[in-house]
């Protein structure tokens, strides 16, 4: 078998607002800097990332149904379908790659209805609270993985 190294990044609902959003909470990066910023991230662990965002549950739905042979592991903002997405929880078990879950905002500090997430226990790790940083320890959590 080839190198596993694909990791395909998927953001959620809102999350191209970035920039638009309090910055107390979400940062200063745009959403595209935030991208290129995960890029960066991943070339540097010699990881090839494909991204997508959409505010449409059902594309990101059909996105996760066609991974199979495209992508290794994936890194999900799901935004705040997190908490009540049953669907994308069930595309992403379908979908049965390495995954893990990612938010730019510490959701266990903020208001009580996004301490729930519907894909954590899909996923091999979470990461909150730690801004662009977070995607940097989600990739290398999915490098070790992938190195095993
Ligand atoms: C988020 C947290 C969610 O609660 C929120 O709805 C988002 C972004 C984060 O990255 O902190 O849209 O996933």
């Amino acid at each position: 078998m080839g190198a596993r190294n694909r990791i395909e990044v998927m953001h959620g609902v809102n999350l191209d607002q970035l920039g638009r959003r309090d910055p107390s909470v979400y940062g200063g990066l745009t959403f595209d800097q935030l991208e290129q910023r995960i890029a960066a991230f991943a070339r540097e662990l010699g990881l090839i990332t494909r991204f997508f965002q959409t505010n449409s549950e059902t594309e990101f739905v059909e996105h996760l149904h066609r991974l199979d042979g495209l992508a290794d592991a994936i890194v999900v903002n799901p935004g705040a379908w997190t908490h009540y997405a049953w669907s994308i929880r069930d595309a992403l078990e379908i979908a049965a790659l390495p995954t893990v879950e990612v938010h730019l905002s510490d959701v266990q500090r903020r208001e009580a209805w996004r301490r729930v997430s519907v894909v954590s226990d899909l996923c091999l790790a979470t990461v909150s609270g730690r801004g662009p940083d977070g995607y940097r320890d989600a990739l290398t959590q999915l490098k070790e993985e992938l190195d095993r």
